[in-house]
C-alpha cells in the first residue's frame, strides 16, 4: 500500500519553471515570495506515487529514445474511461496530441476553413478563442445565462444568432470557469443544437475527473450515442502532470476520425514518451484512489473558500460542481473592474485570472485556483476579507 497523499505539504515552486508562480511578478506585479498564485490551472500538489515511480524508472533506465508499443497506454485509457466514466472506447479511436490546446488547434484545422465561425458558450476557457483567432477563424460567442447564480444554456437565443457561417462548436464539459456539470438534458440540447446548425461537435472534457461529491459528470457519448463527437480528455489536469503536454482526442465516428488523422499527419504530431509513461501509470487503481482523496481535499478547500468569500458583502463565488476553479463575481460591490482587481492584486497580493479573458459575461469576475494546500486557501480568504474590509 502506498502512503496516503499529503496535500497539506507546502512545496516551494518558485524558481522551478512554474508559470503560475514564476510568471506572476511579470504579469500581475505580485512578488511570489509574499503573494499567492491562484491563476493558471495546475495544482501545487505532487502527483500520485505511481506516477512518480514511473518517472523514476525511466530516469533509472536512462535512455530516452523514441516511444514504441502503446498497448499498455491504450489499455489504461480504455480501463479508465470504462471504470470512471462508463464509456467503452476502442483503441483505434485514440489520438495523442501535445495537450488539448494543441488538440483544439488540430480540430480547428481539421473541421473548419479560414473565415468560418466556431461557436463558444461564453464565458469559457480563454485558450479556445486564442487558438480560433490565431488560425484565422471567427469566434461566435453564445452567452451562457446566469440564473440564480449559476450558468444555463439558452438555445432559443443561440438559434437566433446562427447564420450558417459557423462550422464547429466547442463544448467545455464540465464547464471552466463556471464549474457546472452539465445535465443529461443540457447535453441532449447541445447535440440537437449542433445538428440543427450543421456544427461539428467537440467536447473538451479535460476536467471530467474533478467532480465534486454529489455531482455526476456524463461523458458526452454516454448520453448522446448517436451524435458524432470529438472527445478531448487527458490525465494532465486530474493528476497534475500538465507539463507533460499530453492529451487524448478520442473519435468514434470514422469520417471525423479520418479528417483528424489527416491533420495530425500534416502537422507531424507524435507523442512524447514521458507523457505516455506517466499517463499509463496514472490510469490505474492506485491513481484512482489518489484521485478520490484529492476530490475530498478540494471539496473542503471549496467549502472554506466559498464560506469566507460569500461572507464579504458584494462578492459571490459560484457553486462549484466540478473543477478546482472558483469563479467569483464582484458585481455586487459596485466597484469598477480596475478597483476590485487592484484590491485583489495589490491589496491581497493574490494573482487570479481576469474574467474578460473568458469572453462575454466575464467582465465582473475573477477566477481563483483552489488546488493548493489548505493553509494557503485560508490565508487567501483572510486577505480578501481584509482587502474588502470596508464593505463588512
Ligand atoms: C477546458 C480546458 N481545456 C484545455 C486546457 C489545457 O489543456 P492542455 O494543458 O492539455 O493544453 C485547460 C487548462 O486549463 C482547460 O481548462
Amino acid at each position: 500500500m502506498s502512503q496516503s497523499p499529503d496535500f497539506d505539504e507546502i512545496i516551494d515552486r518558485v524558481g522551478h519553471h512554474s508559470v503560475k508562480w514564476d510568471g506572476m511578478q511579470g504579469l500581475y506585479g505580485v512578488d511570489p515570495r509574499e503573494g499567492i498564485a491562484m491563476w493558471v490551472a495546475d495544482m501545487d500538489f505532487r502527483p500520485p506515487a505511481c506516477v512518480q515511480k514511473a518517472l523514476e524508472e525511466m530516469a533509472a533506465h536512462g535512455v530516452y529514445g523514441y516511444w514504441g508499443d502503446d498497448r499498455a497506454y491504450l489499455a489504461a485509457i480504455g480501463w479508465w474511461m470504462a471504470n470512471r466514466h462508463g464509456w467503452q472506447i476502442a483503441p483505434e479511436w485514440v489520438f495523442t496530441t501535445h495537450g488539448l490546446v494543441n488538440g483544439t488547434a488540430l480540430c480547428v484545422d481539421a473541421f473548419t476553413a479560414p473565415g468560418d465561425g466556431v461557436v463558444l458558450m461564453t464565458p469559457v476557457y480563454h485558450a479556445f478563442a486564442r487558438v480560433i483567432k490565431a488560425a484565422g477563424r471567427r469566434v461566435v460567442e453564445c452567452p451562457l445565462v446566469l440564473n440564480d447564480g449559476r450558468y444555463e444554456m439558452d438555445f432559443d437565443a443561440w438559434d437566433a444568432q446562427m447564420d450558417g457561417s459557423a462550422k464547429m462548436l466547442i463544448l467545455c464539459s464540465p464547464h471552466n470557469p463556471g464549474g457546472r456539470v452539465w445535465t443529461e438534458a443540457e447535453l441532449r440540447g447541445v447535440a440537437d443544437f449542433a445538428r440543427r446548425h450543421g456544427l461539428v461537435l467537440v467536447s473538451d472534457e479535460i476536467h471530467h475527473d474533478l467532480v465534486m461529491p454529489g455531482h455526476k459528470h456524463h461523458a458526452f457519448p454516454t448520453v448522446c450515442p448517436e451524435q458524432p463527437v470529438v472527445m478531448m480528455t487527458a490525465t494532465t489536469k486530474t493528476f497534475n502532470i500538465a507539463g507533460t503536454h499530453s492529451g487524448n482526442v478520442i473519435i468514434a465516428d470514422p469520417d471525423l476520425r479520418a479528417r483528424f488523422a489527416g491533420r495530425m499527419a500534416a502537422r507531424g504530431v507524435s507523442p512524447n514518451s514521458f507523457g505516455l509513461a506517466l499517463a499509463t501509470a496514472a490510469y490505474s487503481p492506485e491513481g484512482a484512489a489518489w484521485l478520490d482523496a484529492l476530490i475530498a481535499y478540494l471539496d473542503e478547500n471549496r467549502r472554506i473558500f466559498d464560506a469566507g468569500v460569500n461572507a464579504i458583502p458584494g462578492l459571490h463565488s459560484m457553486p462549484l460542481e466540478a473543477t478546482y476553479l472558483a469563479w467569483v463575481d464582484f458585481a455586487g460591490t459596485g466597484m469598477t473592474r480596475e478597483e476590485f482587481t487592484a484590491r485583489v492584486e495589490q491589496g491581497a497580493k493574490i494573482a487570479a485570472n481576469h474574467g474578460p479573458t473568458f469572453g462575454l459575461g466575464g467582465e465582473s469576475f475573477l477566477r481563483f485556483n483552489l488546488a493548493t494546500p489548505r493553509a494557503r486557501v485560508i490565508e487567501a480568504v483572510a486577505r480578501l476579507q481584509a482587502a474588502f474590509g470596508d464593505l463588512q
